[in-house]
Parts: structure tokens; C-alpha cells; sequence
């Protein structure tokens, strides 16, 4: 496997482009599955989950091309319901295929996706979407084996859980609506811009959606959609996370181009509180650290609250703010992994339940660290930016999931970062001998 090396230390000064962003991609790829009609999306990020998805609308009988960040997806009158285990379980984003496939075959047979290091991830609300549409739906050997023979039918569905609303159970419910027989209203739908982003797609091949990006959406069935043109909107994550470098050591200033302010205004918040300076225009931002920076007290919410997605690399920045921080975890209780990682490079962190309480230290020292899933990954590297020595960040390939040539964009920033590549057990026999 592969590994990052970093040699920390080096200040970030200068320009970087923001990607498309992937959370918005994933379910617009699948939504093209709605129509027989060829559909082209871009600005679609160069990532690991991009390609997963490619490889499952291709299975599915989609024939898909992807070059220079441009998707065109021919899903044609073939397509079968069939998503199977060995791409679901790569990632859980496969799981919005069910809600297409669902509405417009009349039935989906799809993976569970399981769960993951950042939590248990159940898909309840899902299920429970869909079924008010009037899908009989059965958990059978792994698989959500979804059926409506007469077609679904549209519904009030409520979708809020006990963490919030879920973003993809939105997305599933809504795709599902956009073919359904009559009005459907999502109440306590999700409002994450990647979410109104796939509601401006369905918009563009004929679907009828009011209210996305409010908890109330409403979706008058048609009987047909058809292929569309679309672009997908900047990644906020992304933008959030250079954000957030930018304020790791003193001198660093990096402007950000290629983001949506609008999307980031719980973390703007957070990093002018605790003292970076934050300048915004039209579609870029600037961040700079000048000074000592303030502790602050961060609690993860759904949008516009602030992004679970972004709580890990804040947790890097608060490991080097003298005093006390507190984030709080409302979305994925369990997401702390990335804590012991950066006590190995030296931070101070408690975990009480779902509560972190961060005391800041005067610098974090390089160490061998293991990246246990993408954000953590993504804090990780942060804290080896403004580490003193050597970090390696062992499997990478869950970064290689959500940011695209982020050491190509770091070391044009000034950072000292490559990738190692691991010799394969093949080379290593070969060496031995
Ligand atoms: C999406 C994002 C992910 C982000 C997350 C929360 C994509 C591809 N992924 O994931 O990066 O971290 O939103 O902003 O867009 N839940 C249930 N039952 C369900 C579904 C979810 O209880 O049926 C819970 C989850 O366990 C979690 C919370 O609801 O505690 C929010 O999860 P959800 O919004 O569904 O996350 P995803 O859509 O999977």
C-alpha cells in the first residue's frame, strides 16, 4: 500500500484549486440511471469513489466514459437491478443506485453497504422512505431486495432520524419521487448543498421538485425523465480543509479558488473566532495566520451546521491553539478515530462519550500514523504539515478516495510531501532472495 511522507514545517503560501465535489457526483452519477437518455456531468473529481461508481453503473449496464473530469452516462433500455456485494461494500454511496433502480425497473436488488470505522451507518430511513412510497422491501442474504410492480406512488414521507436527517436517504427518497404517481413530500428532508445540487440535475432531465435545500421538498411525479447537462458544484469539504491548513502555523496564507462561500459559513465562523484571517470574494478565500490562535468549541450538526466531514482536520488545528477546545460529535458519536493518531505526534486530547476536549500543545512532533478512514486521513496530514520532522501517513488509499492530487496541490502550496511508493510483496521476495 501506499504512503504519504511529509516533512513538516514548511509554511503553505500561494493559490489552490478546489475539486468538484465528490458528495454531489456520487448520487448525480446514479440519478442518470432515471432515464434511457445519454446524461454528461462535470467537474466530476479524479477520485478512488468516482471510479467505484463508474464500475458499478458499468456492471449494472450502464455504458459510462469518464475522461477529464467529464462523466457521460448511456444507461440505454438494458439496465439491470442487480448491485452487487463486492462494489456496495467498497463504498457506501452504491447505496443510492436503490432509489433509481427502485422507480424505474420496478424493483433493485442492492447490497447493504455495512458499516465503517466512522460508525454503524444504518440505512432504516431508506428502507423506511421507500416503503411509504409503497415498496415492499425485504433484507434478504445481505441484500435490500426492493419491489413495487405497480409502480411507486407518492407519499409525506418523513426522514428525520435520531442523528438528523440523513443526506443519502434524501437523495434515495427523492430520485425514487421524481417517477412515482402523484406528490411526494419529504418533511425533515436533508439540506446539504450536495443534495440541492442533485435536486437541479433531476430538475434539468424533466423532474418537478420544489422546496431542496429546506427540510420540506416537494416532488410531483412524471412518467418520464430525460438525459441532462449539469455541472457539479465545488466540494466544500475540500475547500474546508485547505481552509483549515491555512491556519495550522503562522505565515501560512493560502487562497482557496473554485469554492462557494455560502457553503462554508459554519467553519469561516470557527476559523475567524479563532483569530485566522478570513478574506472572501466572489468564488475564492483567502486564509491567513498572523499570531497566537483562540481556542474554540465546535459541535458537529447537519447543514448549515458545522460539517461532520471537517470535524477531524479541526481537531488538528485545536491540537496546536493553546488552551482548551471542545468538539462535540452529533452525527457519528464513534467518530474519534483519528484521536490516537495524533496523541502519537504528540496532542492532548480526552474523549468523554462523544465530547473531545483538546488542550493545545506547543508543537507535534512526526511519527508513523495510520489513516483509518478519509477525513481522518485528510487530519493527519494537516498535523504532519505543521509537525517538526517525518510523517508518514500509512493507507493513504482512503485519501485517494476524496481528494484529488492533494499531494500535487500541497507541494505546489510549498509543502514538502510525496508519495511513497510500497514495493510489492513480489519485489520484497525478490529482494530477500
Ligand atoms: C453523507 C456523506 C458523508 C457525511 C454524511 C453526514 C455522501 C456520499 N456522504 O453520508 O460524507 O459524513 O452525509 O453529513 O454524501 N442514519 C440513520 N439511518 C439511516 C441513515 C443515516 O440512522 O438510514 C444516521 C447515520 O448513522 C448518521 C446520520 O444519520 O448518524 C447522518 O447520516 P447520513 O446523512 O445518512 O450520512 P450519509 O448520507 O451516508
Amino acid at each position: 500500500m501506499d504512503k504519504i511522507v511529509i516533512h513538516g514545517g514548511k509554511k503553505l503560501v500561494g493559490e489552490v484549486m478546489n475539486s468538484g465535489s465528490k458528495n454531489a457526483s456520487l448520487p448525480i452519477m446514479a440519478a442518470a440511471l432515471l432515464s434511457a437518455e445519454p446524461s454528461r456531468i462535470e467537474n466530476v473529481p479524479d477520485l478512488r469513489d468516482v471510479h467505484t461508481m463508474v464500475k458499478l453503473l458499468r456492471v449494472l449496464g450502464a455504458q459510462v466514459d469518464y475522461t477529464n473530469g467529464v462523466v457521460e452516462v448511456y444507461p440505454g433500455n438494458a439496465i439491470k437491478s442487480n448491485a452487487p456485494y463486492d462494489i456496495v461494500s467498497t463504498m457506501r454511496a452504491s447505496v443510492c443506485v436503490l432509489g433509481p433502480l427502485l422507480t424505474r425497473l420496478k424493483e433493485a436488488d442492492v447490497s447493504i453497504p455495512g458499516g465503517c470505522v466512522i460508525g454503524a451507518r444504518p440505512i432504516d430511513l431508506h428502507i423506511k422512505g421507500l416503503e411509504m412510497l409503497g415498496a415492499d422491501i425485504l433484507i434478504d442474504h445481505g441484500f435490500v431486495k426492493a419491489k413495487a410492480p405497480k409502480g411507486l406512488r407518492g407519499a409525506d414521507v418523513y426522514l428525520g432520524g435520531n442523528f438528523g436527517s440523513s443526506v443519502l436517504a434524501t437523495a434515495n427518497v427523492l430520485m425514487a419521487a421524481t417517477l412515482a404517481k402523484g406528490t411526494t413530500y419529504i418533511e425533515g428532508a436533508a439540506c446539504e448543498p450536495e443534495l440541492v445540487d442533485l435536486a437541479e440535475f433531476l430538475i434539468k432531465m424533466g423532474a418537478k421538485i420544489k422546496g431542496h435545500g429546506s427540510h420540506l421538498i416537494e416532488i410531483q411525479g412524471v412518467k418520464k425523465l430525460h438525459g441532462a447537462n449539469h455541472r457539479v458544484i465545488p466540494d466544500r469539504i475540500e475547500a474546508g480543509t485547505f481552509m483549515v491548513a491555512g491556519a495550522m502555523m503562522n505565515g501560512n496564507d493560502i487562497l482557496v479558488r473554485n469554492c462557494i462561500i455560502d457553503h462554508n459559513h459554519a467553519l469561516i465562523d470557527k476559523l475567524k473566532q479563532s483569530g485566522a484571517l478570513v478574506l472572501k470574494s466572489k468564488s475564492s478565500i483567502r486564509l491567513k495566520r498572523r499570531g497566537r490562535l483562540r481556542p474554540v468549541d465546535v459541535t458537529t450538526l447537519p447543514y448549515p451546521g458545522f460539517p461532520t466531514d471537517l470535524q477531524a482536520q479541526m481537531m488538528a488545528l485545536m491540537t496546536l491553539t493553546p488552551g482548551i477546545s471542545v468538539i462535540t460529535e452529533k452525527i457519528y458519536p464513534d467518530r474519534f478515530i483519528h484521536i490516537s493518531e495524533l496523541t502519537r505526534m504528540g496532542a492532548k486530547i480526552f474523549l468523554e462519550g462523544s465530547t473531545a476536549i483538546v488542550s493545545g500543545v506547543g508543537h507535534l512532533s512526526g511519527a508513523p500514523v495510520m489513516a483509518s478512514d478519509l477525513r481522518a486521513s485528510a487530519a493527519l496530514l494537516l498535523a504532519g504539515l505543521a509537525a517538526e520532522g517525518e510523517t508518514e501517513v500509512n493507507r493513504i488509499y482512503h485519501l485517494d478516495r476524496g481528494y484529488e492530487k492533494i499531494e500535487e496541490k500541497l507541494s505546489a502550496l510549498g509543502a514538502e510531501i510525496f508519495r511513497k511508493k510500497e514495493e510489492s510483496q513480489k519485489e520484497l521476495a525478490a529482494v530477500a532472495l
